[in-house]
């Protein structure tokens, strides 16, 4: 399918020629908006006029006439001190959008013109712990970011990069090959609770012991040391509890619909077999010194608060390996080996100090430079309605799986409010809930942008009306609603028809779904494709109170035209929202 051009593109390009048709030395950018006084407003002269030191509104009257009012261009002037503002012929919107809606799979949305690899590093939970709200974050977020770069065409290697290996380990190993029967199972099928709850009841005697029996302690030490030397036993118990613990986050992550591939886990113990030969890069390089028999890498900008360098601890003096040596080694996999350009983080705000350390020791060691990036997508905090990180009344951090049940228990309720009018059955009412719930949670997470803290407010997330995802839900569903009431019309691209100011505003928004997915995918920011959608879905309803699709009055082809309208945008909600993780469901 050959790319579409947009209506602002063709714009840009045809005042372009006439800005070097009327100064041919000059290249300037017409900076085109979208404007309340007209379709575009272009700024560009007034800057180009500055550099000419010509009078602007001049300059702007001579590139007006060089302006060729055509199949796309209806009427171009100057307004302000030398603003251009164009309008868009009928014709052109409706023949743009045709272009649009018959490209089914990508609505006009081109592919990336240079893709490459990106490696994202999200939902990364840690193994026998319960996951949380800042895990949350990171799923799903991480999520849309992949599936927006994925569809414009970037091979993406997805990595959880779950904490799976440490000292804690030792403990928990040591507790289960005295007690050897803690995790074993009654039935073959174990849910993804029943294992947590396994895991948890563990931890807390494991951790009893450990805190009133020296001796114990004494054992669990041993075991860190056993585990670190690739003991087979010791290995073999620690793969149970990787194995139940994994039970655990694929439940969470089906409630969370998101998909998770087993192949993708890659925890921190995957890169144990790289950690010395990191060390050793380092230190040959000299990127890394020994002090105080630890292995350390300094900064000039980074000292605390006695006025010290910080350094980052690669290597402890006891030999040890941290959570430092483990990123970079996964490093060095994730650009030699797997061949990235990009790499992503998607990590909580409060670790961006420790990756600015790793990026920068990396950049020394030559393993990430001007053509193979990294970044930290850092988010902020979920606060609870009272502006303090949430947490539940008790003071304990709250239960992700907790909080996404009650997320569908709200919205549960509020399908069933209007299940009767629109002919749900039970169960379309609980799959509903399900898509309702869990969409107003990704949403409110994805609504802002990322590094803001935000509050975790349910009643506020499945609140029909605002920028929330059951609005643009809903949005979606009247729309399917219209199209299965409109018999034998269907959604036709009349070109000939003269466009309402409604159908026009939504038209022309419509338009810059391709522009704004490039947009999102270059910078990752899905929040402004959260933007784009509640956009799209406020300019829907101003469009239905000002045109009516199914109505006796309309001409056949009027009422075939919006159809076409509203199918299009119908199909650009469910892109929107899929690339965002988000259902639309088909009656609500
Ligand atoms: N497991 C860590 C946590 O729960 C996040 C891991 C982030 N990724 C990384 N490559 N360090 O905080």
């Amino acid at each position: 399918m050959a790319p579409v051009t947009s209506l602002s593109d063709s714009v840009n390009q045809q005042l372009s020629s006439a800005i070097s048709a009327t100064l041919p030395e000059a290249s300037a950018d017409p900076l085109l908006r979208r404007s309340d006084r007209a379709d575009f407003q272009a700024n560009g002269i007034l800057a180009l006029a500055k550099k000419a030191k010509a009078n602007p509104r001049e300059l702007a009257t001579q590139v007006v006439a060089k302006v060729e009012s055509g199949d796309v261009i209806k009427d171009i002037e100057v307004s302000g001190p030398g603003f251009l503002n164009v309008t868009i012929t009928d014709r052109a919107i409706t023949e743009t959008l045709a272009a649009r809606y018959a490209d089914t799979a990508r609505l006009g949305v081109p592919q990336a013109e240079r893709p490459g690899t990106t490696v994202i590093d999200y939902a990364q939970p840690n193994v026998a712990k319960e996951m949380h709200v800042g895990h949350l974050r990171s799923a799903v977020i991480g999520d849309a970011v992949v599936q927006i770069l994925e569809f414009t065409g970037e091979s993406v290697v997805r990595r959880h990069h779950i904490g799976d290996w440490g000292t804690q380990f030792g403990m928990l190993i040591q507790y289960l090959d005295e007690h050897p029967h803690e995790l074993d199972h009654k039935d073959t099928q174990v849910s993804g609770e029943e294992a947590m709850s396994n895991l948890d009841r563990l931890y807390k005697t494991a951790r009893k012991l450990f805190d009133s029996d020296e001796e114990f302690k004494t054992r669990a030490r041993r075991r860190v040391v056993d585990l670190q030397a690739g003991d087979p036993k010791t290995l073999a118990i620690w793969q149970k509890f990787v194995d139940e613990s994994k039970i655990y986050f694929f439940s969470v992550f089906e409630k969370l619909d998101m998909e998770i591939r087993d192949p993708d886990i890659v925890g921190e113990s995957g890169y144990n077999d790289m950690l010395a030969e990191t060390c050793r890069l380092l230190e040959e390089s000299g990127v890394a010194v020994r002090s105080e028999g630890a292995l350390c890498v300094f900064f000039d900008d980074i000292k605390g608060p006695d006025g010290n360098k910080v350094p980052l601890i690669v290597q402890k003096s006891d030999g040890g390996y941290g959570y430092a040596a483990t990123d970079l080694s996964a490093i060095r996999d994730r650009v030699f080996n797997l061949k990235a350009n990009t790499l992503l983080y998607v990590v909580d705000a409060r670790q961006s100090l420790h990756f600015k350390m790793v990026f920068e020791t990396a950049r020394r060691a030559g393993w990430l430079n001007d053509d193979v990036k990294a970044i930290q997508l850092a988010f902020g905090t979920v606060l609870g309605k009272d502006g303090k990180p949430f947490k539940t009344r008790e003071g304990e951090t709250v239960k992700l799986v907790d909080l996404l049940d009650e997320a569908v228990d709200r919205a549960t309720t509020v399908v069933r409010e209007k299940a009767e009018k629109v002919g749900l059955t039970e169960a379309e009412i609980v799959e509903n809930g399900q898509y309702v719930g869990v969409g107003a949670v990704k949403y409110a997470d994805l609504s802002t942008s990322a590094v803001r803290d935000y509050k975790f407010d349910l009643d506020q997330m499945v609140s029909l009306n605002g920028d929330t995802s059951v609005y643009l839900q809903y949005a979606y569903a009247r729309i399917q609603s219209i199209l299965r009431k409109a018999g034998d019309a269907r959604p036709t691209a009349h070109p000939d028809l003269a466009l309402a100011p409604a159908e026009r505003a939504l038209g022309l928004h419509l338009d810059q779904f391709a522009a704004t997915v490039q947009e999102v995918a270059e910078a990752y920011e899905p929040h402004k494709l959260a933007a784009y959608l509640y956009q799209l879905a406020s300019h829907l309803t101003t469009f239905y109170d000002q045109c009516q699709v199914l109505s006796a009055d309309n001409s056949r082809e009027l009422t075939e035209n919006r159809l076409f309208l509203v199918d299009l945008t119908a199909r650009t909600l469910h892109k929107g929202m899929g690339l965002l993780g988000i259902r639309t469901p088909e009656k609500l």
